[in-house]
């Protein structure tokens, strides 16, 4: 096997800057560069003062360690390519938004293009790495291209290794991976290759973590584990639902099951629905799958995951409207939490933004405040999420608050979104002084302590718990 040395990365987002900075940081006798297109994304990768495009607890200590010592950023993917001799290719795989799939099937156009280039600009033999979440035989078409493209004695070998990392604690995940899966060719050759990765991996990661299959399993593996803790998260909110309905309490009954050593206690928190780049589209994308090999029941079974996520939120808003006396028209609310999830400043497919949508339409009034994402950046999901509106109609109704206490004011009710911490520690006198009168919290993610916020003389509404009157 090759023993790699240097390494270029293709895609500084969510992924490719995290774990590449890891590798960097744990190998350095390998250097590891880090190519974008994209400008305004590498120059904050660069930024003297550390001002780095996403954010991730302990991800500035990493990269202010490696930087400049075996760690770059750049544009040059070209440069990059040629010098490595091991690729991983870490471009977005969103969900078709046209054509064939569309809504389904996900967009490989970006992962094309970056294999394209590396057949082009290769002068010498390559392992690429498929560390994008794509659909089962990816791997295949990436070949054809290579191998259709190549220059003579250019060898391309190429790898699935999909990344298990959890936005909000992806450091950590890097630092301890509960297992790196990497798939290959069973032939000698994929083998080989398949020992080169293993070999950066093993620098930090104990052997027996380090899994090795065919590509196939390696890839679908990636889809199974994504719509397996989806649909975890979309049953405990189903059962959320009945628990409203009954006066049982989901956190009773997640505790209860998760003692079962079959079940486990993990990833069984109830809230306003999932979020996230990647749980809605992997299962779209195991749908499509399902479609195109004629297993229409196995697509209806995981369809229904996204399905009962959409309920939750709908189901969610309609009970604010159905508290607030059946109207908010006219009524401000205060929505803390714009990210999908607590400690990222990402929000794509963040459920606040279907919430917000909601009451917008419902013509109240929204405050919002979230700790890390930036203002630019809520103005454009919002927009993006109402394309018939103007960005001033928007702001008209929606306001961007710099504090969460400074949120709450004059609010009828606080909806908590994301499950910060700092949310916890909010000084709930304070906001209660603010508001208006009967106060109204909603909280969308178990996060905070009902009974203290009732003595204070606040109406608190929990996800998966039932309204005051079924209350005993
Ligand atoms: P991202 O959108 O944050 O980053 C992708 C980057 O690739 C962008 O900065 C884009 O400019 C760049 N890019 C696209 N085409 C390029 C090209 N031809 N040459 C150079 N750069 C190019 O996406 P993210 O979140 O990092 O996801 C990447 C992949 O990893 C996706 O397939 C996703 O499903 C998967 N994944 C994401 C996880 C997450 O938590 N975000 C976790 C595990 C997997």
């Amino acid at each position: 096997p090759v023993h790699v040395k240097k390494i270029c990365c293709i895609g500084a987002g969510y992924v490719g800057g995290p774990t590449c900075a890891v590798i960097a940081l744990k190998c350095p006798h390998i250097q590891v560069t880090i190519v974008d297109l994209n400008q305004a994304r590498v120059d904050a990768w660069n930024s003297k003062d550390f001002a780095l495009p996403i954010y991730e607890p302990g991800l500035e200590e990493v990269v202010r360690q490696a930087r400049g010592r075996n760690l770059f950023f750049s544009t040059d993917v070209d440069k990059g390519i040629e010098e490595a001799d091991l690729i991983f290719v870490s471009v977005n795989t969103p969900t078709k938004k046209s054509g064939v799939g569309a809504g389904f099937a996900a967009d490989l156009n970006y992962v094309e293009l970056a294999t394209r280039r590396i057949a082009t600009v290769a002068t010498s033999s390559k392992i690429v790495v498929e560390k994008s979440t794509v659909p089962c035989r990816t791997a295949e078409s990436m070949r054809t291209i290579l191998e259709a493209n190549s220059k003579p004695n250019c060898r391309f070998d190429i790898l699935s290794n999909p990344e298990f990392l959890a936005e909000g604690t992806a450091i950590a995940d890097l630092f301890s991976p509960d297992r790196v899966l990497i798939g290959s060719l069973q032939s000698q050759e994929g083998l080989n290759a398949c020992a080169s990765l293993k070999e950066v991996y093993a620098n930090w990661v104990p052997n027996e973590r380090i899994l090795t299959v065919g590509l196939w399993s390696s890839e679908l593996s990636k889809l199974a584990a994504n719509a397996m803790l989806a649909q975890r998260i979309s049953s405990i909110n189903a059962l959320s639902a009945i628990c409203e309905a009954t006066g049982a309490n989901i956190d009773e009954v997640a505790h209860a099951i998760g003692y079962d050593t079959r079940i486990g206690p993990k990833f069984l928190k109830a809230s306003v629905g999932f979020g996230g780049s990647c749980f809605q589209k992997d299962i779209l994308n195991l749908v499509y799958l399902s479609e195109s090999l004629h297993l229409p029941e196995v697509a209806a079974y995981w369809r229904q995951v996204v399905e009962m996520n959409e309920h939750q939120k709908k189901r969610f808003s309609k009970r604010v409207v159905d508290t607030l006396f059946n109207t908010i028209t006219g009524k401000r609310i205060a929505v803390l939490g714009f990210a999908f999830k607590a400690d990222t400043g990402d929000t794509r497919e963040s459920a606040a933004i279907t919430l917000i949508k909601d009451f917008q339409s419902e013509k109240a009034f929204v405050n919002v405040y979230d700790p890390q994402v930036p203002h630019e950046q809520i103005w454009a999901d919002l927009l993006e999420a109402s394309p018939h509106l103007s960005i001033e109609s928007i702001k008209k109704q929606v306001n961007i608050s710099p504090s969460a206490l400074e949120a709450c004011k004059n609010a009828e009710a606080v909806v908590i979104a994301t499950e910060w911490k700092e949310f916890k520690e909010i000084d709930w006198e304070a906001v209660y002084a603010g508001m208006n009168k009967p106060a109204f919290v909603f909280d969308g993610r178990l996060l905070i302590d009902a009974e203290k916020l009732r003595k204070i003389g606040f109406t608190v509404t929990t996800i998966g718990r039932p309204s005051a009157t079924l209350q005993s």
